[in-house]
């Protein structure tokens, strides 16, 4: 592969969320020539991103001809980051967002002879269970046979998705585990690293067409270790709720046969069964040979920890972006 030449273009799709905007920074940061195509409902961004008008055009990216023209108006395109995901998680949004858009960019990559294509994907999609882990799944192995050259980067749980417990802990409540807080485990890692990492794969020879799992720096964690630390970090005493990850299961059993009625229950029904995988499974490397989790096999990235995440949250008092998972904890 050929050195990236900087002063060419990279295309950011997904760059206003939570991870995009750490993305679109880094790559100002490095010199990168960031292009942002952006959804009309987002008037604020390049003003908040210190970027230029050229650098973000509006798009609509469930239209062809619209993502079409956008790589039309930039012949220099010589990479893209795909951070694009559905904001909901449920059924219907997940294949829209997660396989139809990102098939939409793939399509163009490819008559636009783009042949560096860098796909933020998830750690969860090696044990496959859930409607969007297909959905990123199948784009996955679309992206594999499409003839670019790629890397898919699979990171473990975010820092934000791990702080959604705080606040209750800081207002006297119990810190809730599920079942004994030991069964799952994870290496967090920081926005910032795993932004960091992915426009590292535009130019790093050793990660093309590679499906890398990475997480944070270690050590691995529990969800009690996790809790043991936001207590410390608070001077309180650990006061744990103890919660049968069997309750989510048993719920989404029972409401699913609405779900042949509603498409809102059935939604309901599949973030019940999202919450039971979060719950029962740990966000690492699966080794398919010996059917176990392996931290070992996790790469290890950065430097951040979720240690020091948490008290800067505490001692700024800071307000946190809710996602999907933290949404658990309400
Ligand atoms: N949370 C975790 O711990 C974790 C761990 C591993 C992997 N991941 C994965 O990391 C990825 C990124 O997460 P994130 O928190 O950065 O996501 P996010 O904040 O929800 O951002 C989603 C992005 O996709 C765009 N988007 C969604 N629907 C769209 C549509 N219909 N048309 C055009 N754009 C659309 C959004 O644009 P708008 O701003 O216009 O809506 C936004 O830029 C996800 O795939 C997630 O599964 C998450």
């Amino acid at each position: 592969m050929k050195e990236f030449d900087i002063s060419k273009r990279v295309l950011l799709v997904g760059a206003t969320g939570y991870i995009g905007r750490h993305v679109a920074n880094i790559l100002v940061e490095q010199g990168y020539k960031p292009v942002c195509p952006l959804r009309s409902i987002n008037p604020k961004f390049a003003q908040q991103m210190k970027l230029s008008p050229e650098q973000t055009p509006i798009w609509d990216l469930e239209n062809k001809s619209s993502v079409n023209n956008v790589f039309a108006r930039y012949p220099d395109l010589c990479a893209i980051i795909s951070c694009v995901a559905s904001r909901t998680g449920g059924i219907r949004d997940s294949w829209l967002v997660d396989f139809e858009l990102n098939m939409n960019i793939l399509t163009e990559a490819k008559s636009f002879n783009i042949n560096n294509f860098v796909l933020l994907s998830a750690i969860c999609v090696q044990k496959p269970m859930l409607n969007f882990q297909w959905a990123k799944l199948t784009f996955e192995n679309k992206l594999q046979s499409s003839g670019l050259d790629y890397t898919i980067v699979r990171p473990t749980a975010f820092f934000k998705s791990l702080a959604g417990q705080i606040k209750r802990v800081q207002n006297g409540k119990k810190f809730i585990l599920f079942d004994d807080g030991t069964q799952t485990s994870t290496k967090p890692i920081s926005e910032r690293d795993l932004a960091f990492f992915l426009v590292q794969c535009i130019n790093s020879k050793t990660r093309k067409n590679k499906i890398l799992s990475i997480g944070g720096p270690g050590p691995v964690q529990t969800q009690k270790d996790l809790g043991d630390i936001i207590f410390k970090l608070l001077n309180k005493s650990p006061k744990y709720f103890h919660m049968p990850s069997n309750v989510f299961k048993i719920l989404a059993t029972l409401i699913s046969p609405l779900g042949l009625i509603s498409t809102k229950m059935r939604d309901k029904a599949e973030f019940l069964r999202i919450a039971h995988y979060y719950a029962t499974e740990s966000m690492l490397f699966w080794n398919k040979k010996i059917k176990q989790y392996s931290p070992e096999e996790t790469i290890e990235v950065g430097k951040d920890t979720i240690e020091n995440f948490y008290k800067s949250i505490i001692e700024n008092d800071k307000q946190l972006v809710k996602d999907k998972e933290q949404k658990l904890f309400e």
